[in-house]
């Protein structure tokens, strides 16, 4: 960790209500990253040259990790993340309407846990406005220069029937934009969400999102983009295997393990308890060991043949490095940036490369999944 960041970030944070200390850095790294020196700034201190690179689903990645969905919701800080030396942002999740959230507060820290809690309820500008930002973002700096993902999420009032629509709509507006839809119908925050993991909503919706991706490809005369489902921690491993029959049959390229949980852990911190006792979905570092184990559980049963991202706890390059040798090309995190401050993508590049010497891969893909083979090395 920065040491600036652990002596000074850490502290103030304490003192600062979640979601206001996240609008906060999220505002700061937006008026930063809009003004060039101060952009080169960060990029010097928090942006590194990197030697892992690798390809998932036909792209090209400086290095394996990049920004968890939720952190920037509407993509208001598009050229603070690549100069943060992310390798990729999802941005979202975004819905076809505009919608406010649950009511605050809706987002708690447990320090000693390394964890969250949130019930934000996907509060985003919906899919109009955060396509318009992109758009005026394109005609005025040109495309990122790192892939955006989009996740996409469906409006409370959309019925879950009808939910399909929702987020084939977001897709349409939002497709000139992306390198790779996330299909989320995971979180924890909308009522009955979930369900939509069950064959018949999520069959709906991959088909919904297929017509219109196709014909966006068209009229673009571009290839169709990948579309991966991001799945909840709370799934059984036999409710998992479903899902990525369902999901792989129905032409999804991937996976995305996992989404927040709703499960918690014990402790026997007075503070983390009263934390753990709200209402929404927990993250950070008690969720790292159950997405660790999904993407060995798909992995395995793909046969590493189907493209895997990995989020949930990584606040280091050990974490990043387990996630990969269980199977997962790409890495993610949210709660890693909240405890862990801007440092931590440099600190999970150095890592990695120093793993990959170590272990004599020669390339990032190498490690991927290594753990499952007899000449896999630790
Ligand atoms: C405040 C907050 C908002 C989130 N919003 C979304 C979202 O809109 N869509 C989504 O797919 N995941 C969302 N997530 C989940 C993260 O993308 C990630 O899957 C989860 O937090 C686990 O990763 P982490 O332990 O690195 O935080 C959110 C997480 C947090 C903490």
């Amino acid at each position: 960790m920065g040491a600036f960041y652990r002596w000074f970030g850490r502290p103030w944070l304490r003192f600062q209500d979640s979601e206001r200390a996240h609008r906060r850095a999220l505002v700061g790294l937006r008026a930063l990253s809009a003004v060039a020196p101060a952009r080169w700034l960060l990029r010097g201190m928090y942006h590194r040259r990197s030697t892992a690179t690798v390809t998932f689903c036909g792209t090209t990645y400086a290095h394996p990790f990049g920004l968890a969905a939720g952190m920037d919701k509407n993509a208001e800080a598009l050229r603070g993340w690549p100069a943060l030396g992310l390798s990729f942002v999802e941005i979202g999740g975004v819905t076809q309407h505009e919608q406010l959230g649950n009511p605050k507060p809706r987002m708690f820290r447990a320090s000693h846990a390394q964890a969250l809690v949130n019930r934000m309820g996907f509060n985003n500008q919906g899919s109009e406005k955060v396509a318009a930002r992109l758009k005026s973002h394109w005609n005025r700096h040109g495309p990122l220069p790192v892939p955006l993902w989009v996740n996409l999420g469906k409006s409370k009032i959309t019925p879950l029937d009808q939910a399909e629509q929702d987020y084939a709509t977001t897709m349409r507006l939002l497709w000139p934009f992306a390198t790779v839809f996330v299909v989320n119908v995971s979180s924890p925050n909308t009522p009955n969400l979930r369900e939509l993991q069950n064959d018949d909503g999520l069959i709906r919706i991959l088909e919904a999102c297929r017509v219109v991706n196709q014909s966006c490809a068209d009229e673009h005369g571009e290839a169709a983009k990948p579309v991966l489902v991001k799945v909840a921690p709370d799934l059984t491993d036999e409710q998992l295997i479903h899902v990525v029959d369902t999901a792989r049959s129905n032409g999804a390229d991937g996976m995305v393990l996992a989404n927040t949980t709703l499960a918690r852990p014990p402790t026997s911190h007075p503070a983390d308890q009263r934390v753990f006792d709200e209402q929404g979905g927990m993250s950070g570092q008690p969720v790292k060991h159950r997405a660790t184990e999904m993407i060995r559980v798909v992995h395995r049963h793909t046969t590493g043949s189907w493209p895997l991202v990995g989020v949930g706890g990584v606040s280091s390059a050990d974490d990043a490095w387990e996630k990969i040798r269980a199977g997962a090309t790409l890495v993610q995190a949210y709660s890693g940036f909240v405890f862990e401050g801007p440092s931590l993508t440099k600190s999970i590049t150095k890592g990695l490369e120093r793993r990959m010497r170590q272990t004599g891969y020669s390339t990032l893909e190498d490690a991927v999944g290594s753990e499952h083979r007899s000449d896999g090395v630790a």
